[in-house]
């Protein structure tokens, strides 16, 4: 417990609140007493002050544009590890030994394979479907196969669900897009990496094997391992709202990727790249214009990929990607005039007061589009991109939520502004 503590002062009284001490980064004001002592509840929007839970994953330093899990910075993970590397780290708390990851990818390999049953599911969507639908609606489809793993409070049957979702996530991915451009489904190789086996079910077809570029399978796995977890972002504290009722993992994790989806979410990748494809076919619309509009009150147009609820400096996500797009683009698709034009864009805004005043920097979905772009994906995959990626963060959550003891079913308080009492009159006398 710790000797600092808060004073809040009120026209009720005051209360005096215990500190939660954090081993970096902001400390936490405990409010849990303050309705049933002095009658108030707080008022904070999008949470954007409140701490939902105590986390040893991942800290963000948004003043100084840091990002570290465990406490390893993501530009050593990035350079060094593999994705799957990464995911053990978040699930367990230490890299692993050669000998731990071993085993562990090995146990990832064996869960591949998606029920045959499933590829019914697939062919009942319509050839236009979005593919983040068809992942959300499948994540839930195939817990339809594992209710003897729904037990939140077993860790057998938790971890069980953890590599099956890890497992089959690309599957599903995969399958997605190979319904959406009609053309057969690939089942999964066991020989390859988890980056590999991804791309091969992407882009191989029956009739003919894929050859698999390193580089683009060094791109995926970097890409990958900058998304694999950022604290309590939108997605991943619905993953937690979500659990803390004690429904199942799998059910959790397809309620994330359903908030992930939003535009101002992981589903900016896409509109990053629907922007800048915009400007290159418009006559009318060029950088000026479009830095125009996004400052412009009366607008609702926001730069995306611009600005960050916690980073209020370059998101270092971001910065990695930026040097490693150009390293892309040279050894797979050329000179990219959208990479062009996001760095114009991105000269202008961060030279432009509006941007600086309100510390609006790059975040990861300005560059990671063009390169996911370059590696031969698809703008409508992109988001899904995020969510394989995100996947480690979301379990890894949800585990500490479901062994944290302080966790209680998420269930906020609001102010209430509607009338008080009204007389009800009935449906012929309105
Ligand atoms: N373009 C123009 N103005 C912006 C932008 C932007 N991209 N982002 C924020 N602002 C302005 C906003 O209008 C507000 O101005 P004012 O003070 O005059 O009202 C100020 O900056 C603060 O913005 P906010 O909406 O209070 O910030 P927030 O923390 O609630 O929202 C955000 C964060 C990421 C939703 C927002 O910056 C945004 O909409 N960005 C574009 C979408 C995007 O790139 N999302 C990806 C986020 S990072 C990865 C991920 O989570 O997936």
């Amino acid at each position: 417990m710790s000797d600092r503590k808060g004073i809040l002062t009120t026209d009720a009284g005051d209360l005096e609140l215990p500190v939660i001490e954090p081993t970096t980064g902001n400390a936490g004001l405990d409010i849990r007493k303050l309705r049933g002592t002095l009658g108030y509840v707080t008022f904070d929007p999008g949470f954007a002050n409140t701490a939902n839970t105590r986390s040893a994953l991942t800290f963000v330093n948004g003043a100084a544009g840091e990002l570290r899990h465990r406490g390893y910075r993501i530009e050593d993970l990035a350079g060094n590890c593999t994705f799957l590397e990464v995911a053990y780290l978040l699930l367990f708390g230490d890299l692993p030994t050669a000998e731990q990851l071993d085993e562990w990818t090995t146990e990832i390999k064996t869960h591949t394979l998606l029920s045959e049953e499933m590829k019914r599911f697939f062919d009942a969507f319509p050839r236009s479907a979005h593919p983040m639908a068809i992942l959300s609606s499948a994540t839930n489809a195939i817990s339809t196969f594992y209710e003897e793993y729904y037990n939140p409070s077993d860790p057998d049957a938790v971890g069980e669900s953890a590599k099956r979702l890890i497992a089959k996530m690309p599957t599903i991915a995969a399958w997605a897009y190979k319904k959406s451009i009609g053309q057969p489904y690939v089942y999964p190789r066991n020989d390859l990496t988890y980056v590999e086996n991804f791309l091969h079910m992407m882009f191989a077809l029956p009739v003919e094997d894929l050859k698999i570029d390193p580089v683009v399978a060094k791109a995926l796995n970097v890409l990958l391992i900058l998304h694999a977890d950022h604290g309590q972002n939108c997605s991943t504290a619905t993953v937690r709202a979500v659990g803390s009722s004690q429904a199942n993992l799998f059910a959790s994790v397809a309620a994330g990727m359903n908030a992930l989806w939003g535009p101002l979410h992981g589903g900016a990748n896409q509109a990053v790249i629907e922007m800048l494809q915009n400007i290159l076919d418009d006559p009318d619309a060029d950088v000026a214009s479009v830095v125009a509009r996004a400052k412009d009150p009366d607008d609702p147009f926001r730069l995306m990929g611009f600005g960050h609820r916690v980073y209020k400096n370059y998101d270092p996500r971001a910065k990695v990607l930026r040097r490693f797009a150009h390293d892309v683009l040279e050894r797979t698709s050329g000179k990219d005039p959208m990479l062009e034009i996001a760095q114009q864009l991105e000269d202008v805004a961060l030279n432009d007061p509006y941007f600086q005043e309100r510390k609006l920097f790059p975040n990861v979905d300005f560059y990671s589009g063009i390169i996911f772009r370059a590696l031969g994906f698809p703008p409508r995959m992109f988001t899904v991109l995020f969510a394989i990626g995100r996947l480690p963060g979301w379990i890894a959550n949800w585990k500490e939520m479901t062994e944290d003891p302080d966790t209680r079913i998420m269930r906020p308080r609001q102010v209430y502004v509607g009338p008080v009492e009204r007389e009800f009159v009935p449906l012929d006398q309105r």
